[in-house]
């Protein structure tokens, strides 16, 4: 048991899994994203011993590194940590110049490889991970299959390979993608990643809903009144115009990490705590989505855009691009018939705020003199994703004092609190890539089931752009107007 001054900790069950030796390639290692997350947190695995000493991390770029130059050029970006810690784990780290479309760099890299195999052969397991924009994954991905690299020797000595999203531009570019990768892989070998599926605090609903008998009887249409999901950014495009403006919000936020969080907080219980078994619920939960443009048209679904988008460096003068949506979906199923589920993301915002609201009803009735049932504040379960990681449950309690002085009390929890520095995601999401464990990775079935609720959305935008007119909002702010209009309508509020 583990005490400090505001929480009692008392762990029933921790499984920490050891990995076992293995090789990982990372294309577009001298990358933005190899930068600042896959090289940290392999450094974070190796620090917690979570890294054996037989593995190997070959960085593959088109820049022409050597090993050497490539260690000093990580070990910039990782000066905060203890030096002698960081020369250890770059005496794991290797470099090879490539060039993606040549069928010689794969042959090549098959050699460095089998050299870099403690086993000099191809026992070690191997890890091929994607850090290049998606127009690159077919090339890459036929090419190692041309050279035989993804070959899978024995059962211990898989090969699997890691997607970054965007998988697909839309549902028939994902259905396509999905049929190319089928073409050189199977199914197990395929971990896409969603980095929030990697957050503490996201894999805490599992635990929160499935791990506690007092939330699964209310956890329904009979006690819950509605849900809200917002991922709020302070920041704008940034650097990332080229991809953004092509994107948009509905694709880059709600596609994955935000249907990704409705799933987890609606779905059914899984018959186990296993792969397939989590993601057949989840899937049958999208698949209970009712059809966001329904034949009445699409009053619920808000697009905006930030004042000064457009200026943006890389953007177009004339953009229509969604810097911002909202929208209210229903889930047509026993569980959740009637529950309005309010999603909202955004870019320049006034703070970045990842959260779900969990809204109860009103008591039936009050006893308490002068208030009416409808007048009492709603009982709220608060899941912050981040910043300031944890949760809080806000119920009606009495004030200290002689008369009835009713009032909201939050119980509040902040994992900070329990002194555990969490993995960052992606640390704790690579940890699962080198266990075999594709729990928290996205199968096939459920990026099309997602595009599937998506792509009447886009279509609409681009066919019919007066009927959705694109809102401006002041950046700063919590977003256009009419995304409090979703909620004020029917009684409510964001949260
Ligand atoms: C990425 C999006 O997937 O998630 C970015 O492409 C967004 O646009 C980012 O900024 C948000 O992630 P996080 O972990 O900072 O909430």
């Amino acid at each position: 048991m583990k005490q400090d001054n505001r929480i009692e900790w008392q762990e029933t069950l921790c499984v920490e899994q050891h990995p076992g030796p293995f090789q990982m390639v990372i294309f577009g290692a001298s990358g933005d994203l190899a930068r600042r997350k896959l090289f940290p947190s392999l450094l974070a695995l190796h620090q917690r011993g979570l890294l054996a000493d037989q593995t190997r991390i070959l960085g593959c770029a088109r820049q022409p590194f050597t090993d050497e130059s490539f260690r000093a050029h990580l070990a910039e970006g990782l000066s905060g940590e203890p030096p002698a810690q960081v020369a250890a784990f770059l005496n794991l780290v290797f470099y090879q110049t490539v060039d993606y479309a040549q069928a010689d760099t794969y042959q090549s890299l098959a050699r460095r490889l089998e050299g870099l195999d403690a086993c000099q052969g191809t026992c070690l397991p191997r890890l091929y991970y994607l850090a290049v924009p998606a127009t690159l994954y077919p090339d890459i991905t036929r090419e190692l299959h041309s050279a035989g690299l993804l070959q899978e020797p024995g059962e211990k000595s898989w090969r699997h390979v890691v997607f970054e999203k965007p998988f697909g531009f839309d549902l028939a570019g994902a259905r396509q993608l999905d049929r190319l990768l089928h073409l050189y892989l199977q199914e197990k070998q395929i971990y896409r990643i969603d980095h929030y599926l990697g957050k503490e605090t996201v894999q805490n609903i599992f635990l929160l809903r499935f791990a506690n008998v007092m939330f699964e009887p209310i956890w329904n249409a009979h006690y819950i009144d509605n849900i809200q999901i917002t991922a709020a950014e302070a920041i704008g495009v940034e650097n990332r115009a080229g991809y953004f403006d092509q994107a948009g919000i509905l694709r880059d936020m709600f596609q994955n990490h935000m249907l990704e969080m409705l799933s987890l907080v609606a779905m059914e219980c899984p018959s186990t705590f296993a792969a397939d078994a989590v993601r057949d619920e989840k899937l049958k939960l999208l698949r209970s989505v009712r059809p966001l443009l329904p034949a009445s048209g699409p009053a619920g679904i808000i697009r905006g855009q930030y004042d000064g988008y457009c200026r943006e460096p890389g953007v177009g003068s004339d953009s229509q691009t969604e810097t911002f949506a909202a929208l209210r979906l229903h889930i047509d199923n026993m569980r959740w018939k009637g529950v309005p589920f309010y999603l909202r993301a955004g870019k320049k915002l006034a703070r970045k705020s990842t959260s779900i609201h969990v809204v109860f009803k009103h008591v039936p009735h009050s006893i308490f003199p002068n208030i009416a049932a409808g007048d009492l504040q709603q009982d709220v379960l608060h899941l912050r994703i981040q910043p300031a990681e944890g949760m809080g449950l806000t119920l009606q309690a009495k004030k200290a004092g002689p008369k009835l002085c009713m009032g909201a009390l939050t119980l509040n929890y902040q994992y900070q609190d329990s002194g555990e520095k969490p993995l960052d995601a992606y640390a704790r999401l690579l940890l699962d890539c080198s266990l075999v464990d594709q729990t928290l990775f996205i199968r096939s079935d459920i990026i099309l089931a997602a595009w599937e609720l998506y792509q009447p959305v886009l279509d609409w935008w681009k066919s019919q752009p007066q009927d959705s007119p694109l809102v401006p909002y002041a950046p700063g702010s919590d977003g256009p107007v009419q995304a409090e209009a979703l909620l004020v309508a029917a009684g409510r509020q964001w949260l």
